[in-house]
Parts: C-alpha cells; sequence; structure tokens
C-alpha cells in the first residue's frame, strides 16, 4: 500500500513577510502542494501574497474557494469539500501544506479544514505551524503589553458588537476584540460599559495601509474593513 502524505497547517503571520517563521518558510518550500483559501468570489489569497517574497517558483500553489457566509450548511458544505481534495492528495502520498493568515489555531479556517479531515480520513498525519497572530502584531506595533502579573486576557469576537464583552467577568482587564469591523458602535459603548477605557484598534496591521486609532471613536466614523482589531484595558 502506498505511503500516505502529510499535512502542515502553516501560520504565515498577520502582514509582513519578515513574520515568517523560519520553519514556515523551509516546510512550504518542501511541500508538493501549497493549498490556501480564498472567497468564492475570486481567487486572491493573502496568505499567500505574505508568503510570496519566500515562497519557491517550484512549489505548486492551489486556491480553495470558502463562501463568506454565516449559512452554516453551505459552509460546512465548502470545508468538506475542500477537506477532501487535501485527502486526495494525502492519499497520493504528498506532502501538503495550508497556508493560513496569522495562526492557524486562532479563528482560522484550517481549524474546519482539520476538523473536516478528522472524518473522512482519521488517521491523517497532520503537524500545526504556529504563526504570529494579528494581535501579537498589533501589540508590538504600539510597544504595548497585552497581559501582566496575575491579569487574564480574553481573546474575542466583535463580529455581533460588544455582546460577548457584556458577558466578560470583572477580573479581566485586558481584552483583544477581533472581527471589530462592523458594530463597532455598540463595541465601543459595551467598552465603557464594562469599563475598558484604554483601548486602541489597527488596521491591516504590518502591511502598507495600516491603520492606528488611538481614539476608538474615531474607528465609529471610519467604517473600519475587516482586518480590525481593538486591543482594550482597564
Ligand atoms: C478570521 S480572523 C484571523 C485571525 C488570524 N488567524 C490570527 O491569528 O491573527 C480575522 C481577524 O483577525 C484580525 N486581523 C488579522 N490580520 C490583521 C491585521 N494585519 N491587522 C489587524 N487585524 C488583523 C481582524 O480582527 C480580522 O477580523
Amino acid at each position: 500500500m502506498k505511503k500516505k502524505g502529510k499535512l502542515y497547517g502553516i501560520g504565515v503571520g498577520p502582514g509582513d513577510p519578515d513574520l515568517l517563521t523560519l520553519k514556515a518558510v523551509r516546510t512550504m518550500n518542501q511541500s508538493d502542494i501549497v493549498f490556501t483559501a480564498a472567497s468564492s468570489k475570486n481567487c486572491y489569497s493573502l496568505a499567500v501574497e505574505i508568503a510570496r517574497p519566500h515562497l519557491s517558483k517550484h512549489v505548486r500553489i492551489i486556491t480553495l474557494p470558502f463562501p463568506m457566509t454565516s449559512d452554516k450548511t453551505l459552509a460546512q458544505k465548502a470545508w468538506d469539500k475542500n477537506a477532501l481534495q487535501i485527502g486526495k492528495m494525502l492519499d497520493q502520498g504528498k506532502t501538503v501544506s495550508f497556508l493560513t493568515l496569522g495562526d492557524p489555531c486562532t479563528y482560522s479556517t484550517f481549524g474546519y479544514i482539520l476538523k473536516s479531515l478528522k472524518t473522512t480520513m482519521p488517521g491523517a498525519q497532520v503537524e500545526t505551524i504556529p504563526g504570529i497572530t494579528s494581535f501579537h502584531a498589533a501589540a508590538a506595533r504600539l510597544n504595548r503589553t497585552l497581559v501582566e502579573a496575575e491579569e487574564s486576557l480574553l481573546i474575542t469576537s466583535g463580529a455581533y458588537g460588544g455582546s460577548h464583552l457584556r458577558k466578560c467577568t470583572t477580573d479581566v482587564r485586558n481584552v483583544v476584540m477581533m472581527k471589530a469591523y462592523k458594530n463597532v458602535k455598540d463595541i465601543n459603548v459595551a467598552l465603557k460599559e464594562v469599563g475598558f477605557c484604554d483601548n486602541v484598534a489597527i488596521s491591516r496591521c504590518g502591511r502598507v495601509d495600516e491603520k492606528i486609532y488611538l481614539d476608538i471613536d474615531e474607528l465609529e466614523t471610519m467604517n473600519p474593513d475587516y482586518w480590525t482589531l481593538i486591543l482594550a484595558g482597564k
């Protein structure tokens, strides 16, 4: 029986190509195929763009379509289909990488691929190579400590406004709010309600069009795009 291949989930970091790890570069260039995610509407992959300066010309890149939808059935269908395609390559004994933005274990498409793959190919060999998250890059960019001593850090999503924040316990002193691009007004109200007053937002951290918002009120008027997060503190 033919030896099965191995899948590597690789984090390419938040945007600056200098923030890829040596292991990420070495592994993707030793792969037969590099998979990456793109919206179903186009073939653009930001993860590949970030990795491009380090990516060998000999590596085959396959972009997998992922619909940007809140319809769970539709999304599940895409994850299963894409996991199946990756599984086929593993069956052929290929070494395969899946590039993902930031870190593969943090709000990442790779997590969904893994779940589907575990169902369709339970024995698949997988190794995850961590990447620098967007919020670690943002904290570094702002020379801002994320957490110290006995403090806690909450990492949450702002996709539904301030709803997660309102449930946050009183001893959480620091928050990373990702997906802070819509419902910003509600997020801002919730931050004030829960007592966070040392807040800063950053869009497209580490990229040429990076924007820092030292005043979150300003963010409300700017219609920030998807690549925005907030670091909040008490
Ligand atoms: C699906 S999550 C991906 C997180 C990624 N896996 C990570 O480890 O950072 C997408 C969210 O990450 C944040 N994000 C990713 N890259 C960013 C960047 N360069 N600057 C600011 N926020 C970013 C935004 O909040 C965005 O809505």
